[in-house]
């Protein structure tokens, strides 16, 4: 399995803080947003990674993340010229998947929870085995806000929905979704929809009428960020401070994932370090290679 991690888009909900900053690089907390969403493909043992970038921020992100090579990994790039909707990710990247599985993901979705590699691996294993796609929903205050997914009373998925007005559920569907081969194929024949973008609740939506779409509530013990929003954004960063401090450990240290997957050794993980030593996280990848 291959990862696509869409990092393009506007950001104009966060304006105008990303009026010349691209929203992925700004810091949640201690680290660029970009580095929560990297983690997660890691943690899942993902070593190809495609990401999608404007035009204007590959050279940020070059500089950033590089060939992905100092993490034992490979971070290619691919252009989205105008934010055309999230389906295009998966067109631009049809190359890149050569007709393989892939782990899709939203550059600006965080996740925390302590079962989380485990319920993504068990995702990751099903579309692998039975084909498909699967996703995951999350209770929100504010649905009108996402992807809506609907459910019967035994807990089939009936509908699905991209920002309804008025919302069918309180289950918001979360930017990480697993999917099969034939998901290029899909993204190629999805319509613009009515604001004009090709959107991926529209892949989904051909999945469930195929019959091939899973869908697993993440529940009590999960945090989801989507942090899109002034308000958001500030909450992500926070939720991530108090967790940090508590527990003494990093969540989405990508040197750390690299180095405990075994794709790095501790002489490399102290060279990373020693780049940032002036600052808690330098400080953190040194104490993680002293164990
Ligand atoms: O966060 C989950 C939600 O994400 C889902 O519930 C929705 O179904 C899905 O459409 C999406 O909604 P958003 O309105 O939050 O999407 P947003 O425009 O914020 O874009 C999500 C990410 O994708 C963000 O990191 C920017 C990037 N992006 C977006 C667009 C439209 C691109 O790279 N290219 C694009 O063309």
């Amino acid at each position: 399995m291959k990862s696509i991690i869409l990092a393009g888009g506007s950001g104009t909900r966060l304006y105008p803080v990303t009026k010349v900053v691209n929203k992925h690089l700004l810091p949640i907390y201690n680290k660029p947003m970009i580095y929560y969403p990297l983690s997660l493909v890691m943690l899942l043992r993902i070593r190809e990674v495609l990401l999608v970038v404007n035009p204007q921020d590959l050279e940020s992100f070059k500089k950033l993340l590089g060939d992905g090579s100092q993490l034992g990994m490979s971070i290619e790039y691919a252009i989205q010229e105008k934010p055309r909707g999230l389906a295009e990710g998966l067109i631009l990247g049809e190359k890149f998947i050569n007709g393989d599985k892939v782990f899709y993901l939203l550059g600006d979705n965080i996740f925390f929870g302590h079962d989380l590699p485990k319920i993504m691996k068990e995702a990751m294993k099903e579309v692998q085995e039975r084909g498909g796609a699967y996703v995951f929903g999350y209770y929100v205050k504010d649905p009108e806000r996402f992807g809506v997914v609907e459910f019967d009373e035994k807990g089939n998925v009936i509908s699905l929905e991209e920002k309804p007005k008025k919302p069918r559920s309180n289950y918001a569907v979360v930017g990480a979704y697993f999917y099969d081969e034939e998901v290029v194929e899909i993204a190629k024949r999805v319509k613009p929809s009515k604001r004009g973008e090709l959107e991926i609740t529209s892949v989904n939506e051909e999945y469930l009428k195929r019959g091939k779409l899973r869908v697993k509530i993440l529940g009590r013990g999960f945090a989801w960020f989507d942090a899109g929003t002034h308000d958001s954004f500030l909450e992500a960063g926070e939720f991530v401070e108090t967790i940090e401090k508590k527990t003494g450990l990093m969540i989405g240290c990508i040197e750390e994932i690299a180095y405990r997957n075994g794709w790095i050794d501790r002489e490399q993980l102290i060279k990373l370090a020693k780049t940032m030593s002036k600052t808690e996280y330098g400080k953190y990848l040194m104490r993680i290679a002293e164990e």
